[in-house]
């Protein structure tokens, strides 16, 4: 799966572009789902499937210049645009591999945010078990669309993407996944957009 991703992604980064990049009233209203995560000042934050970058300004705004991002991709086509596109911001620290295994100490983040890529996440146990370990005690993680799951879903299950298995699981699965790996789920949204908000116990 991580390598049939990393061909998939790799093919598609030149031409991926989210809506937010050039229409200012879906850049408004992503910035208004990212208020609900409740990122602060001085936080470090892990974005796994950072892609192109793209997403990431909207937590650098949150955290300033005090705080630390890390940022994970498996594509490393997709991650050399996030270089480029984030390059006038020096608290950044990129990692081209898999998010189920990140060169990082455990226990040094605030929150991780999975934004737009926790369907590509397989097996997602395994995922979830390494933001925990990599999370503080009582840290955030965050998994969020731009678009409710069946939205999302219909999407991947299209022929033309040949993404089938990115898909993200019910609700009750979620949380089974979750509660299993020592997380608390705190806030669950899933109508004009995906919003789970879980904390590490
Ligand atoms: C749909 S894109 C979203 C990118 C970005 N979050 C955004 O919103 O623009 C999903 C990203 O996840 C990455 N990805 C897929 N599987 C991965 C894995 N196992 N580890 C790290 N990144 C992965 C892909 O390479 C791709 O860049």
């Amino acid at each position: 799966m991580v390598n049939e991703n990393k061909k998939i992604f790799n093919k598609l980064a030149q031409s991926y572009k989210n809506l937010w990049v050039n229409d200012i009233k879906e850049k408004r209203r992503v910035e208004k789902i990212v208020k609900i995560f409740g990122l602060k000042k001085g936080m470090c934050v892990l974005e796994p499937g950072c892609g192109r970058g793209e997403f990431t300004p909207f937590i650098l705004n949150k955290t300033g210049s005090q705080g630390k991002v890390y940022l994970v991709d498996i594509a490393d086509k997709m991650m050399n645009y996030a270089k480029n596109n984030l390059k006038k911001y020096k608290n950044i620290k990129f990692f081209n591999c898999c998010a189920s295994k990140i060169p990082l100490q455990s226990q040094i983040l605030d929150m991780v945010v999975v934004f737009n890529s926790f369907p590509h996440f397989y097996p997602k146990e395994k995922f979830i078990k390494e933001f925990n370990r990599l999370l503080k005690e009582k840290g955030i993680l965050i998994i969020c669309h731009d678009m409710p799951s069946r939205k999302i879903n219909e999407l991947h299950n299209n022929e033309k993407f040949n993404m089938k298995k990115n898909i993200l699981p019910d609700k009750k699965e979620m949380f089974k996944m979750l509660m299993k790996q020592g997380f608390v789920v705190k806030k669950y949204e899933n109508k004009e957009y995906y919003f789970l908000k879980a904390q590490k116990q």
